[in-house]
């Protein structure tokens, strides 16, 4: 009966994986709106498909329309770094993808026909991976969950719930920090840090 040795965690990481990649398949199909004649890749994520947190970002830049992942290019090399620095594993411990999966030209904000046509990528991936938070990077992604008037410096740091339910928080987005070097108390790198590290011990305190 060796062969019913199984682990639950990889098999439950197992059957999100398949499920995304269908999901995936069918974004690499995408004609919904006009993006997709400039992308190179499709976006569609990085990191665990059983991740305990969900980071959403915004749009992907040109580094991740010439790579198709994430936050590859200099805001997201900033994030690595500034999870790393707060224990969080990239790759383990988030699953990470942005509201919209093609890269607007010149890096414009996503348009909201662009992100409403996007919107069911988006919600097949959380409710896949059925993540035990949510984190919300940078306005364009906490404007699309908590609404268009919010400005993000008084919304940072909060919990809100979203989405069936998930508990959410929102951090600044690292193109953000990649203009503000401050390190000092109450500036944004040093605020970010702190949220990061509270999100680290939410993630330790579910093992
Ligand atoms: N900025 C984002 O919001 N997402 C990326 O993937 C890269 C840069």
């Amino acid at each position: 009966m060796e062969y019913l040795n199984f682990n639950e965690e990889e098999l439950t990481a197992d059957v999100k994986e398949m499920s995304l990649l269908e999901v995936r398949n069918v974004c690499m199909q995408c004609q919904n709106c006009s993006l997709a004649k400039s992308r190179t890749n499709i976006v569609f994520s990085d990191g665990y498909a059983n991740a305990p947190v969900m980071l959403i970002g915004e749009a992907p830049g040109a580094d991740e329309d010439a790579s198709g992942v994430p936050f590859v290019g200099r805001a997201g090399k900033l994030l690595t770094q500034m999870l790393e620095e707060c224990g969080i594993n990239r790759e383990t411990d988030l699953y990470i993808c942005n509201t919209i999966k093609c890269r607007p030209p010149e890096n414009r904000d996503p348009k909201p026909e662009e992100k409403v046509s996007c919107s069911k990528y988006l919600e097949a991936q959380i409710n896949i991976v059925r993540p035990k938070l949510i984190v919300l990077c940078g306005a364009t992604a906490a404007k699309s969950f908590l609404g268009d008037d919010l400005k993000i410096s008084q919304i940072r740091g909060n919990k809100y719930m979203i989405f069936d339910k998930i508990p959410a928080t929102v951090i600044f987005h690292p193109s953000y920090l990649l203009r503000n070097h401050s390190e000092e108390p109450n500036s944004p790198r040093w605020l970010t840090k702190k949220d990061l590290t509270a999100i680290k011990k939410f993630i330790d305190n579910l093992k």
